[in-house]
């Protein structure tokens, strides 16, 4: 678990204004690239998923998808990809979410969903939350069960953890 720890602490790096001024930038590149510490999460997340008797590991597009296949993988699991609006075919679930400009869409192909499923949500960042509690949402309008919304890293002060209600949440790692 402590080398899950360090992967994440030294994977990450900030980018100071991107993409936009003010915004500090969490950066995955450096885990992504170095195959000892994406594997040790990748097995942190497989183990998690196992440990909480998840059928399946679904990610947000695009950085969840690239911790959720292969932790789904891993774990010999079911992959649920929930996309961004306007890229999968019918039939669909939609839920419209906000930013901190703006809104977003995302999507969840229903078909794959088994119903009652419990199911191991698995993104990047946690920031303020919206991204998450909208794929929460699809995911039990489709009938599934969220066991766990897990992310790498947690950014306390912007408040995303109270948007997920009584959905459990894990922080690989949590800064103020
Ligand atoms: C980023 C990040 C999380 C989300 C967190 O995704 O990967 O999914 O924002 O923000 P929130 O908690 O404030 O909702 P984004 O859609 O910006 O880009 P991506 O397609 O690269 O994942
Ligand atoms: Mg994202």
């Amino acid at each position: 678990a402590d080398g899950v720890a360090a992967a994440v602490a030294t994977g990450f790096r900030d980018v100071p204004d991107f993409p936009r001024p003010g915004v500090l930038f969490k950066d995955m590149t450096p885990l992504l690239a170095d195959p000892v510490a994406f594997g040790r999460v990748t097995a942190a997340l497989a183990g998690l998923a196992r440990d909480l008797e998840a059928g399946a590991v679904a990610g947000i597009e695009a950085r969840g998808f690239m911790l959720a296949a292969p932790a789904a993988e891993r774990a010999g699991l079911a992959f649920w990809p929930v996309r961004k609006a306007g890229k999968l075919p019918p039939p669909v679930l939609r839920r419209d979410y906000d930013l901190e400009y703006g809104t977003a869409a995302l999507e969840l192909a229903t078909s794959v969903v088994r119903p009652g499923e419990r199911v191991l949500l698995v993104d990047d960042v946690l920031a303020t939350g919206g991204t998450a509690r909208a794929a929460c949402e699809l995911l039990e309008e489709a009938g599934a069960q969220v066991a766990a919304v897990v992310v790498l890293l947690e950014l306390g002060s912007l408040g995303g953890r109270p948007q997920l209600g009584d959905r459990p949440l894990v922080a690989l790692r949590t800064l103020p």
